[in-house]
């Protein structure tokens, strides 16, 4: 067996990233009706994830579905444009619950105070523990937008529902799980911008072993990567290299737990090459996750128009890449562009941060809808989204992906007996 150590990372080139066009009716999420529904007034809502396993199958807890979102108080922030632009620095891990998936009841903070190292929680993963009744792990991203710093980190609680709703307790301390470290993944020091967060672990069928994907950018000094034939593929003849290419390092990273998962010990973690990069075609790959389906490994990952390099032009959305020889790849870009499920063209930014479930469920938060009449990229008006779009559902079927389904406004999904019939042994890590 190659070891993982010793891989070099896919590439998602720029031959790949010319392919990307949108407005393709099975990439391209529906557009949001202009009167869309708001599920919590008082709270902007964006990035959001459904408790899950850490196979990555969604469930429920005692008949109750549960979502943990991004969310900062639109009276803190301001209830306007300003104030939704401004969330970043206000932001803090909230959760809902509901009976049916689709009403949520707004639960307050998932985390203590005391267990928050920096001023920020950003994305990550709401996990059950596995062989727990109702332990729950909270990896997420601990922020300072001030100092630059971002960490991936945990805390972990306890679960509780009756027939009137769903509570914690616990999630009063965090860990730190790993940092950039320049070696694998640009740090601070290197890339002023570099982006290190939003972890996603889950267990690798093939080996019981747990990973943990996580956002992060090439290591080296920010515009000083030289693109190669390598990173640019087999492109039309006569075709150079945009300028600016070089400022496009994004990396889809990943890690393997070395201390205990039995024994909720998330603290040592071994670093390990990207997966997949994207050296000058587009500087982050946001939200990382993976899905083992039909024998293939599918990695997800969010990206913006505004982070494509060199000139290159691709929508908000969900880009993805697919392996058949398992986790470490190599991997071709989805429908051999890469892009999954991009915004339309007439509501370029209509949504963002989509999360790909097992069973092809795409959940994502509503950003911003131009005014109908307006010009779609530079609109007089829009209207702020802050909530949670209509779920959609996607086909994957070997290396491509097709929309096939939409449903309500911030729908969740859960199968607990399909979940259960497929739950694979972690084994010690070695
Ligand atoms: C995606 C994202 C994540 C980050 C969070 C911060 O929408 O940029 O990468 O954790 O939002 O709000």
């Amino acid at each position: 067996m190659v070891s993982s150590n010793a891989r070099i990372p896919s590439v998602w080139t720029i031959a790949d990233a010319l392919k990307v066009h949108a407005d393709d009716p099975t990439t391209t999420m529906p557009v949001i009706a202009q009167d869309f529904p708001v599920i919590d007034d008082a709270l902007w809502q964006w990035d959001t994830g459904a408790l899950r396993r850490i196979t990555g199958e969604t469930v429920t807890f005692k008949g109750w579905y549960v979502m943990w979102s991004l969310v900062a108080e639109r009276a803190q922030t301001g209830d306007d444009a300003a104030g939704w632009h401004n969330r970043n620095a206000f932001a803090f891990i909230g959760y809902y619950y509901s009976r049916n998936g689709i009403d949520w009841t707004f639960g307050g903070r998932l985390l203590n105070k005391s267990a928050d190292l920096r001023p920020d929680e950003w994305s990550g993963s709401l996990i059950m523990r596995k062989g727990s009744e109702n332990v729950l792990d909270m990896f997420y991203t601990s922020v300072n937008t001030d100092t630059n710093q971002s960490v991936p980190s945990v805390s972990s609680g306890r679960i509780y529902a009756d027939d009137t709703g769903v509570w914690f307790d616990g999630f009063e301390t965090t860990t730190e799980m790993f940092s950039a470290d320049g070696l694998h993944y640009a740090n601070a020091s290197q890339d002023p911008y570099f982006d290190f967060r939003d972890p996603h672990p889950f267990i690798n069928p093939a080996d019981g072993q747990v990973y943990c994907l996580f956002e992060g950018n090439v290591p080296g000094m920010r515009g000083e990567f030289v693109i190669t034939d390598h990173e640019a593929g087999r492109l039309p003849p006569g075709y150079n290299v945009g300028e600016g290419a070089q400022y496009g390092a994004a990396a889809i990273g990943i890690a393997r737990l070395v201390s205990s998962y039995g024994k909720g010990d998330f603290s040592r973690w071994e670093m390990l090459p990207a997966l997949v990069t994207a050296l000058g075609v587009n500087d982050q790959t946001e939200r990382p996750h993976v899905v083992f389906h039909n024998g293939l490994t599918y990695i997800f990952t969010i990206s913006h128009h505004s982070t494509y390099t060199g000139g290159l032009e691709g929508p908000d959305g969900v880009y993805g890449f697919v392996s058949r020889h398992g986790l470490f790849g190599p991997y071709t870009p989805l429908n051999s562009s890469g892009l999954v499920l991009g915004n339309p063209s007439s509501a370029p930014y209509e949504t963002y941060s989509h999360f790909v479930d097992p069973m092809g469920y795409v959940q994502s938060f509503i950003d911003t809808l131009p005014a109908p009449g307006t010009d779609p990229q530079n609109p007089a008006t829009y209207r702020i989204g802050g909530t949670l779009a209509p779920t959609v559902r996607i086909a994957l079927v070997d290396d491509r992906t097709f929309l096939t389904e939409v449903h309500d406004y911030g729908q969740i999904f859960a199968f607990d007996e399909w979940a259960d019939s497929r739950q694979p042994d972690i084994r010690p890590a070695t």
